[in-house]
């Protein structure tokens, strides 16, 4: 049903609220993180100094980094309880093993409603340590593994794979999660971000506000659609394939996961960083080279496609094409792209989360009724 001006579809374009954190420029394809450009960034810092950077407005100096890497690495084991709801879900969704495990981080901390700065750092930095070590116990327990318990000596990204693979990654696999890691570690409002903020606002605390923001982040719309990139690649099969098979989806009025985003009207900044670290992962092994091969005829072919079917929606390659790429070829399975994904932004949603509680102030919207009036029970 249409709406009326004044109430833009899903928001669109609607400026929800201030932020210091990050920026997305659609038209220009920029995305500014904590006053950097994401090319600035990515592959140049590592994923606990964008952290730093987000939650305390600087990058940090080689003391502050340090301190923060052990004040992290000492947090990363799971508490019984956590670990015990994640052997639970072994056979759930990754990502849904995250949202149930994420809700018990709360046993843990001493005052789990206290929303004061002090209290949000704490919960920010136990909720940033522990996101990987749930998704990579999950990833082994789902496949009848034992886990793996965290290496305090690794960065966090590095030690995330360990706990996947069990054996120490080679520094260019650790260096592309790293990559991965701050290239989304923020992006503006996007959905899981706002349904943080939104919780936030009641002054509900921070592991509240994080366990929603999982369940905004798992839909196809928004973090879901690495895995079903993954699923078109090995369907496309060959590049000369890839006109046909994009014509008889969008025949169908199927969308193509990984293209188009509702701000970006050209490419993707993210899809350019990304599509370089898949491009360097391709050179380590035959199997990556020839799907980043395929990807990269099947992208040029799916945009021709997509401005002659749908033309002036300008709908490019996002962040999520060549997620699937590097994600697929760290050795993770398709089904934890999105639990993966949310083990990055979860410093970017707590650092919105700190943002929102010093904002204070209740996000409320109003609804535009469309309903019927003057209805009555009748009888007698
Ligand atoms: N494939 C085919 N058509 C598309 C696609 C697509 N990927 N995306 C949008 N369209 C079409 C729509 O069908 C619509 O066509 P119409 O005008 O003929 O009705 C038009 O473009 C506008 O679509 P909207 O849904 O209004 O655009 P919106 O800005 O809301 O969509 C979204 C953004 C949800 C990301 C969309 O482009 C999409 O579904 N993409 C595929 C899923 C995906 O890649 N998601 C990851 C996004 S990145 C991230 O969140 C981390």
């Amino acid at each position: 049903m249409p709406v009326s001006p004044a109430t833009p579809r899903g928001l669109d374009g609607v400026v929800a609220a201030q932020t210091r954190l990050s920026h997305v420029d659609g038209q220009a394809g920029e995305l500014i993180i904590g006053g950097y450009q994401l090319k600035e960034l990515a592959g140049r810092v590592a994923f606990e100094e964008a952290a730093h950077l987000l939650w305390r407005g600087a990058l940090p100096s080689r003391d502050e980094l340090a301190k923060l890497r052990r004040e992290i690495a000492q947090l990363r084991a799971l508490p019984e309880e956590t670990m015990r709801v994640v052997r639970a879900a072994a056979r759930t969704p990754p990502i849904d093993a995250l949202r149930m495990a994420c809700a018990t981080l709360s046993l843990d901390l001493a005052h789990p409603d206290d929303i004061s700065p002090a209290a949000d750092m704490a919960a920010a930095k136990l909720l940033t340590a522990r996101f990987p070590t749930v998704v990579a116990a999950h990833a082994r327990l789902s496949v009848g593994k034992q886990p793996i318990g965290p290496r305090p000596d690794l960065p966090l990204s590095a030690n995330f794979l360990y706990m996947v693979h069990g054996k120490e990654p080679d520094p260019i696999a650790a260096r592309a999660i790293d990559a991965y890691w701050v290239t989304v570690i923020d992006h503006g409002m996007n959905a899981s971000t706002f349904a943080a903020r939104v919780i936030a606002s009641t002054r509900s605390d921070m592991v509240s506000a994080v366990t929603g923001a999982i369940g905004a982040l798992k839909g196809p719309l928004h973090g879901g659609a690495p895995g079903p990139v993954l699923d078109m690649l090995k369907e496309i099969k060959s590049a000369d394939r890839a006109e046909a098979w994009v014509r008889n989806e969008l025949a169908a009025g199927r969308r193509i996961m990984g293209f188009g985003h509702r701000v970006y009207k050209v490419r993707d900044p993210r899809a350019d960083v990304l599509s370089k670290v898949a491009d360097q992962l391709g050179s380590a092994a035959l199997e990556n080279r020839n799907l980043f091969d395929l990807a990269r005829a099947a992208e040029q072919t799916i945009l021709k496609v997509l401005e002659e079917v749908k033309p002036g929606r300008n709908l490019r390659t996002n962040v999520e094409f060549y997620t699937a790429l590097v994600l697929q070829a760290l050795g993770l399975e398709p089904r934890s792209f999105v639990a993966t994904f949310a083990c990055g932004r979860v410093a970017g949603w707590c650092a919105h989360v700190i943002e929102q509680h010093a904002e204070d102030h209740l996000i409320r919207p109003q609804s535009e009724y469309v309903g019927p009036r003057g209805l009555t029970i009748g009888g007698d």
